[in-house]
């Protein structure tokens, strides 16, 4: 990476680096000089600091000015290098430039999560309130991060979710190189992505959350839980008989990273698993086969991208292949499934369906799929679970610390390697 050598010249310290500073601050007289660096040229380490939080897309509290010179708000005794640098001619820039460290933008503190030292480290969290998140809804222009800040930032972690706002920022970001999702999804971000633009998403940050999410749905639709809780809420005892996922037959539909981690977790259930992906190989079938393996199993978990070639993939004629009775489980998106067709099959009560994603989403209230007793709907919700938080982060630090090295950045999904 062109920018990791300045270390000095600006960016958020890691707490080590913080800790050394705190030290040497208070052997100097308490007066918090910036040092001098005998690392490459000389040039100036400006003080230890925290990332200003634009979370609220509010000025800096009195509390970032007291700590913080990110994003401008840089105390007057503070000689801002990289400041000074930007103003140069384009060719001195292009010079000096590469001697510089990236800034980023990432929905985490710094402080949260083991960061490289060299890293400039913009806080954007995306929503003032993440208790009442809805992903799927707008954040609000006065939630967006300032203009100033925009205009530096190189790599881009979009904050968790699924609103416009934060994935149209990117057009906002001249000296973007890279964008990373925290969805394994990423159809949503790629209308606002240039050519020269790298996107990594969030490949195997939600492998256990909607392995669990699918497993959980399918057991609940054939053991016949959401009859036990209308009951329930009636105060109804209510006997009946009911599918038991032992002797049945599982479709998986995409054999990725989720795919792979839900035949994981249906091993023990004692049901044979069929798999099917894009390219066929040893054990899983290719997307041709789909016909004929569709009449073999009880249970089709779609687990496969939102593309071009999945979209409408499951219309009349893929569900009038499947089984009688049988099951359509949806964790991939929405817009994979003609809706249309299936509520036809439903409504009919020939196929049964779970369905964690929608077309449209959210599904409108009175949507007929609502009401039909063969049909569980979560409203996508695969993510949304305490799996997701710790696997996020962990991508975020990897990322970032490979932006650091130099090493090539994972999960690169569209566009070049970032080149260092
Ligand atoms: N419900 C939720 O909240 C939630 C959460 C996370 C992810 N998702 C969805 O799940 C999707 C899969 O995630 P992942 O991490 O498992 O992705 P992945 O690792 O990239 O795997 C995708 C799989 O789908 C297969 N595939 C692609 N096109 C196909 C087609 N036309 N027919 C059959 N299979 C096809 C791929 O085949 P090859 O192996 O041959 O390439 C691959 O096996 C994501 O794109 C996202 O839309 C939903």
């Amino acid at each position: 990476m062109v920018l990791r050598q300045c270390h000095a010249a600006a960016g958020v310290l890691g707490q080590a680096q913080r800790r050394k500073w705190n030290k040497r601050r208070h052997s100097e007289n308490g007066r918090g000089t910036a040092p001098r660096v005998g690392r490459g040229p000389s040039v100036l380490r400006k003080p230890p600091r925290r990332a200003v939080h634009h979370d609220l897309g509010r000025g800096p509290t009195s509390s970032d000015l007291d700590l913080d010179v990110v994003g401008h708000h840089a105390r007057p005794d503070i000689f801002d290098l990289r400041t000074s640098l930007r103003r140069l001619t384009p060719l001195t820039w292009a010079l000096v430039g590469s001697r510089l460290v990236p800034d980023v933008l990432i929905p985490y503190p710094p402080e949260s999560l083991t960061l490289p030292d060299r890293l400039d480290v913009h806080v954007w969290e995306g929503r003032p309130d993440r208790s009442s998140q809805n992903l799927l809804s707008n954040i609000g222009a006065a939630d967006l991060p300032r203009p100033e800040v925009l205009d530096r930032i190189e790599f881009y972690v979009i904050p968790y979710g699924f609103a416009d706002d934060a994935s149209s920022l990117i057009t906002r970001m001249p000296r973007l190189k890279a964008v990373q999702t925290l969805t394994a999804g990423y159809e949503h971000v790629l209308p606002y992505l240039r050519d020269d633009l790298t996107l990594c998403n969030a490949r195997g940050v939600h492998d256990a959350s909607a392995a669990e999410l699918a497993v959980t749905l399918t057991l609940a639709s054939l053991r016949g839980v959401p009859a036990f809780v209308r009951a329930q809420e009636h105060g109804d005892w209510r006997q009946g008989w009911y599918d038991s996922l032992a002797d049945k037959t599982v479709l998986l539909v995409g054999y990725g990273a989720i795919g792979q981690a839900i035949e994981a977790r249906l091993r023990p259930f004692e049901c044979d698993v069929l798999r099917v992906a894009r390219s066929a190989r040893d054990g899983i079938a290719g997307f041709a086969s789909l016909p004929e393996l569709l009449g073999r199993a009880d249970v089709v978990i779609l687990t496969c991208p939102l593309t071009e070639e999945t979209r409408g993939m499951v219309d009349a004629s893929f569900l009038a292949a499947m089984r009688d009775g049988a099951l359509l489980v949806n964790v991939a998106r929405g817009p994979v499934v003609d809706t249309e067709a299936l509520t036809a099959e439903v409504v009919s009560g020939r196929l049964r369906a779970a369905l964690d994603v929608t077309d449209p989403e959210p599904l409108p209230p009175g949507h007929r799929l609502w009401a039909q007793p063969g049909v569980l709907i979560s409203p996508h919700v695969g993510g949304l679970s305490t799996a997701f938080e710790p696997r996020a982060r962990r991508l975020v630090q990897s990322q970032l610390r490979r932006l650091d090295t130099g090493e090539p950045l994972a999960n690169i999904v569209v566009g070049p390697q970032v080149s260092h």
